[in-house]
C-alpha cells in the first residue's frame, strides 16, 4: 500500500478530542486503586442501561461471554437448541456452543443480510430455548417477524447487538428489543473500549441477577463470599468502564456521522454496477457499523483497492457451517445457499467516526475507475 494509505477503520483519529479527559480518568483511577467492580463500572452500567432504554445493564468481560451468560440465564444449555445464522461473526455460535446447546443454522434473507423470519419458523422445533438474531452492519433485523415466529412456542430472543449500538427500530433501540441484548465493547465497534469489553442489557431482572453472579465466581448478591452456582471471571474492568463513560456521550454524534458518511457513498456509487446496501425500512435507524456493498468478481476489485493504498474487509469470506472448526455440526456447502453466496460477494469500505468527505470521494474514484476495468461479467449487481 502507498504511503497515504487508507485504513479500514482508524482508531487513533480520535485520540486528540479525548486524550485530555481520558489521561484524567486514567489518573483518577490509578490513584483510587479502583481496578475491580468499582463505582466508574456501576455508573457505566446505569448510564449504558438508560441509553438503551432498559431497566438493567451487566458489563462482562467481552461479546461473546455476554451472549454465552445471556444465553444461559434465559434457560439455553445441554440438551436444548439455539436457533441463529451463519452469516456473522463466528463468536454468535461459539457462545451458544459453550453454554452446551446445540447451534441450529439457518439462512439469511439475503436483502437484509439478517435472519430469515421464514427459515427461522421452520427451524423451531420443541428443544429450542432461544433464538439469537445479529443485528449485521448496524442494521437491526426483522425483530417484528422474530417475535411472531417465536412467541407461540416461547422461545426466547436474545439479540446479539454487537454491530448496533444505539440503532433503533420502532423508537426503541437495539438490546431492548427482546429478552435480553448483548453488546461487545471491541475497539473497532460503534461503542468501542481501549481494550475488550462487553454488556448484556435486560429488562428481566431474574436474568440480570444471574448475569452479574455468574461474571463474578457465581456470587451471591451482596455476599461475594458466598457462592450460588459455579461461575466464572468475566466482569468488565472498572478502568475500561470509565474510559466508556467518556465515549457514551458522543456516541450518537459518531453514529449520526456514520450515516452521513454511508449517505455520501450511496449517492456516489448509485450508478455503479454493485448492490449497495439496504436502505432502513420505516421506522428503522441503522448505525452503520460497517458500509457493505456486494457484487461478482469481489477479490478482483479487492485487488484494485489495494493497489491504490484503499484498504477493504470482508464480513465474512467464510460461513460458520463451512469452517473447519465447525464440520462437527454436520452442514456442508449447499445447505445455506443465500447466506453461502453473499459470503461469496460481500464487500466492507472504509467508514469510522473521523473519515473525511474527501476520503470517502476518493474510495468512490477509485471504485469507479476499477470497475471499469473489470470484466463486465464478474460485476453483476442484481439488486437494486
Ligand atoms: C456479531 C458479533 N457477535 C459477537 C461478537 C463478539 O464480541 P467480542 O469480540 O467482544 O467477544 C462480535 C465482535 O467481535 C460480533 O461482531
Amino acid at each position: 500500500m502507498s504511503a497515504d494509505a487508507l485504513p479500514l477503520f482508524d482508531l487513533t483519529r480520535r485520540w486528540s478530542t479525548e486524550r485530555e479527559a481520558a489521561l484524567a480518568v486514567f489518573e483518577r483511577i490509578a490513584a483510587a486503586g479502583a481496578f475491580s467492580l468499582g463505582e466508574d463500572l456501576a455508573a457505566f452500567e446505569a448510564e449504558f442501561a438508560a441509553f438503551c432504554g432498559t431497566a438493567h445493564c451487566v458489563g462482562v468481560a467481552n461479546g461473546t461471554v455476554a451472549l454465552e451468560l445471556a444465553l444461559r440465564a434465559c434457560g439455553a444449555g445441554p440438551g436444548s437448541e439455539v436457533i441463529t445464522v451463519a452469516h456473522t461473526f463466528v463468536a454468535t455460535v461459539e457462545a451458544i456452543a459453550a453454554t452446551g446447546a446445540t447451534p441450529v443454522l439457518v439462512d439469511i434473507d439475503p436483502a437484509t443480510r439478517c435472519i430469515d423470519p421464514t427459515k427461522l419458523a421452520a427451524a423451531l422445533g420443541p428443544n429450542t430455548a432461544a433464538v439469537v438474531p445479529v443485528h449485521l452492519y448496524g442494521r437491526p433485523a426483522d425483530m417484528d417477524a422474530i417475535h411472531a415466529a417465536c412467541a407461540p412456542h416461547g422461545v426466547a430472543v436474545i439479540e446479539d447487538a454487537a454491530q448496533a449500538h444505539g440503532a433503533l427500530l420502532g423508537g426503541r433501540r437495539t438490546g431492548s428489543l427482546g429478552s435480553a441484548g448483548c453488546f461487545s465493547f471491541y475497539p473497532t465497534k460503534n461503542l468501542g473500549a481501549m481494550g475488550d469489553g462487553g454488556a448484556v442489557v435486560t429488562d428481566d431482572a431474574d436474568v440480570a441477577a444471574l448475569v452479574r453472579s455468574l461474571r463474578h465466581h457465581g456470587s451471591a448478591p451482596g455476599d461475594a463470599n458466598i457462592h450460588d452456582r459455579v461461575g466464572r471471571t468475566e466482569r468488565l474492568d472498572n478502568l475500561l468502564a470509565a474510559l466508556l463513560r467518556l465515549r457514551l456521550p458522543v456516541l450518537d454524534a459518531e453514529n449520526a456521522e456514520r450515516r452521513a458518511l454511508a449517505a455520501r457513498y450511496r449517492e456516489r456509487l448509485a450508478d455503479l454496477p454493485l448492490t449497495l446496501p439496504p436502505a432502513d425500512a420505516p421506522d428503522m435507524t441503522s448505525v452503520h457499523h460497517l458500509f457493505v456493498v456486494e457484487l461478482d468478481g469481489r477479490d478482483a476489485l479487492r485487488a484494485r483497492l489495494h493497489q491504490a493504498g484503499v484498504a477493504s474487509g470482508v464480513h465474512y469470506p467464510t460461513p460458520v457451517h463451512l469452517q473447519p472448526g465447525w464440520r462437527h455440526l454436520g452442514y456442508g456447502p449447499g445447505d445455506l445457499p443465500a447466506c453461502e453466496r453473499t459470503a461469496r460477494r460481500v464487500l466492507s469500505l472504509p467508514l469510522f467516526p473521523g473519515l473525511r468527505p474527501a476520503e470517502v470521494d476518493r474510495v468512490c474514484g477509485v471504485l469507479e475507475g476499477a470497475l471499469e476495468l473489470l470484466p463486465s461479467d464478474t460485476r453483476r449487481a442484481d439488486r437494486a
